[in-house]
């Protein structure tokens, strides 16, 4: 089955889809950005799943590149997809990690059962990453990946990313 790819500027928590990826830190206990965001409108239930996660599987935090789902709480998707994006560096090319997020997150909703998945742009805030590699490496990795997931929806907040996402969708 071949998998759509779609973009939407916009807010990643109004959207109606089965599962939501947030661009966490290794924590999981939240932070600001996209991640913020998502615990604010999702409420308190996604944390405390996050901290339930923390204390079973991810004693020492979720590693870069990683993925993992909890409830979505009060938001309309099913689940929340956590996944940690590489911190952008001059030094060392984390573009591996970088797609690892991708390919993670898609395996995750694939064990779910999720048909639809909505993506920020994983990296391309807070942690740094030039707006057109960001996408380039989104875009090329779910490409690449075999998933059942019928909809891959990029939902991106400023005219920056929509911009570098729409120059790699075509
Ligand atoms: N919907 C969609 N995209 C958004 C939203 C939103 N509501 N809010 C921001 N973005 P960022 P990162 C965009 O910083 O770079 C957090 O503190 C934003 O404009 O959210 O992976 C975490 O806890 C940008 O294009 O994530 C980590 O510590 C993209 O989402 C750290 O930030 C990603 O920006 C992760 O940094």
């Amino acid at each position: 089955m071949s998998t759509r790819l779609t973009l939407v500027r916009g807010d990643i928590t109004q959207q109606s889809v089965d599962a939501i990826v947030n661009a966490a830190n290794s924590s999981l206990l939240g932070g600001g950005g996209v991640d913020g965001a998502i615990h604010r409108r999702g409420g308190p239930e996604i944390l405390a799943a996050c901290r339930a996660l923390r204390a079973s599987h991810y004693g020492k935090g979720l590693r870069t590149g990683q993925a993992v789902a909890t409830t979505a709480g009060r938001l309309d998707a099913r689940w929340v997809i956590h996944t940690v994006g590489p911190r952008y560096s001059t030094d060392t090319d984390r573009s591996g990690l970088l797609a690892s997020c991708y390919r993670e997150s898609l395996r995750v909703a694939d064990e779910l059962g999720a048909r639809t998945v909505a993506f920020p742009a994983v990296s391309a805030g807070i942690y740094g990453w030039p707006p057109a590699d960001a996408a380039r490496i989104a875009v090329e990795t779910v490409r690449a990946t075999e998933t059942a997931v019928e909809e891959i929806r990029f939902v991106l907040f400023d005219a920056r990313a929509y911009d570098a996402f729409a120059a790699q969708v075509g």
